[in-house]
């Protein structure tokens, strides 16, 4: 049998580093690896993966899926999906968490007949406008007025606070994260505006509660748009213009364009409203963005670097507003601003 030292050093060398020394080593080594973490600490790591392309017109894939599949039919609806709770509801569909091979979808169906013009206006939008901005569709039965789409289990930005109220997910209830989600709606909206099927106002956002529950935040806190049964088009070479609803509009969260401008005394009449175009999404911008940012460390100082974007989203005449993409442009350039700011003085102190 072979002989072991017995005190756990191995061949220890007889020469001991003085605790002290060991110490200062130790606080150095940590200062270093604090200063190289920086980056990573302060640069969202939740956009690590890139994510391979969409899948081909009428497939998905969505989770772990390795190739694209088809969209459900009727008949698979039918019998693959399991219904198991309500998790939503609004005028045009009752939304279900649902089980299909495993994996959690979610199972909208229409609230009314009534409503089934705006019901299929959705659907053909979702179809038309998958991409990395929007829910994921995984089928639909016309005949049964039902859509299937990916479940995100944090739910709608409408319960946004409360989410990032969980302790689990104070370590993303940051400005950054916050930042990056006002970089995220602004990116849908400027989406709808160049989408393939041309410039697409998103009309079914006459409130905040209201405007806030057509987003659901991914599990990867990101936004997609899940919403779009009341999506006009704008054709400026024919003049087509857009009127939201039939209905007289009240409040300052909705565009001036929007509320009816012949005064009191003169009963709302939808035949004389005037039509509007997708600046009135601009001027919601400043509102949802504020609301996106809350009120963590941090918050204060965005919206003072924004103040002036926001103020021009707020112009009276529709026109001297910016474009979605120069509010993204906007929002980037603070977002890096700042980081470098925030940086370098943590930097310093180190
Ligand atoms: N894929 C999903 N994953 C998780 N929750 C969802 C999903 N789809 C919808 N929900 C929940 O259901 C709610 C209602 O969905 P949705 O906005 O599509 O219904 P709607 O009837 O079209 O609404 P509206 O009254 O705005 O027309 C959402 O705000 C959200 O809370
Ligand atoms: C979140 O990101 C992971 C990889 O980081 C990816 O596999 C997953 O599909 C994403 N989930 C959602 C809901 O986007
Ligand atoms: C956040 O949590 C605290 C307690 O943990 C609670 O007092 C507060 O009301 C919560 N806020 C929201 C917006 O849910
Ligand atoms: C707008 O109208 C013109 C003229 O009719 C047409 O050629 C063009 O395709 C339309 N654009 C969209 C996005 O529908
Ligand atoms: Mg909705």
């Amino acid at each position: 049998m072979e002989k072991k030292p017995q005190d756990g050093r191995k061949g220890a060398p007889h020469r001991e580093v003085p605790p002290v020394v060991g110490l200062l080593l130790a606080m150095a080594l940590m200062n270093l690896l604090l200063y190289l973490c920086l980056d990573w600490l302060f640069i969202s790591p939740r956009r690590a993966a890139p994510g391979p392309g969409h899948c081909p017109y009428g497939s998905f894939r969505m989770g772990q899926m390795k190739t694209c599949s088809p969209w459900l039919s009727c008949q698979e609806l039918r019998t693959e999906v399991r219904q198991l709770k309500r998790v939503g509801e609004g005028a045009v569909k009752r939304v279900f968490l649902s089980e299909w091979k495993e994996r959690k979808v979610a199972l909208s169906r229409l609230t009314g007949l009534e409503m089934k013009d705006d019901f299929l206006h959705g659907l053909q939008m979702l179809k038309s406008l998958q991409s990395k901005h929007v829910v994921t569709l995984l089928g639909f039965c016309e005949d049964d007025n039902t859509i299937l789409t990916e479940y995100h289990p944090l739910g709608s930005l409408s319960s946004l606070e409360e989410t990032l109220n969980l302790s689990r997910y104070q370590h993303v209830n940051t400005w950054q994260q916050r930042l990056q989600l006002a970089m995220d709606y602004v990116s849908i909206i400027n989406y709808l505006h160049h989408s393939p099927l041309g410039t697409l106002v998103m009309c079914d956002s006459n409130d905040l509660p209201k405007t806030l529950s057509q987003y659901l935040l991914t599990s990867n806190f990101s936004i997609v748009v899940n919403d779009l049964d009341a999506l006009p088009l704008v054709n400026r070479s024919t003049g087509t213009f857009v009127k939201c609803g039939h209905r007289e509009l009240h409040g300052d969260f909705v565009a001036p364009e929007q509320l009816w401008p012949y005064g009191e005394d003169t009963p709302f009449q939808d035949h004389l409203m005037p039509s509007y175009d997708e600046k009135t999404d601009i001027w919601k911008i400043p509102d949802v963005s504020s609301f996106l940012l809350g009120q963590v460390e941090g918050s204060d100082m965005v919206r003072f670097h924004l103040f002036d974007i926001h103020k021009a989203c707020k112009s009276q005449a529709p026109a001297e507003r910016p474009t979605a993409q120069d509010v993204l442009d906007t929002y980037r350039k603070v977002l890096n601003s700042l980081r470098d700011t925030v940086m370098s003085q943590t930097r310093e102190m180190l």
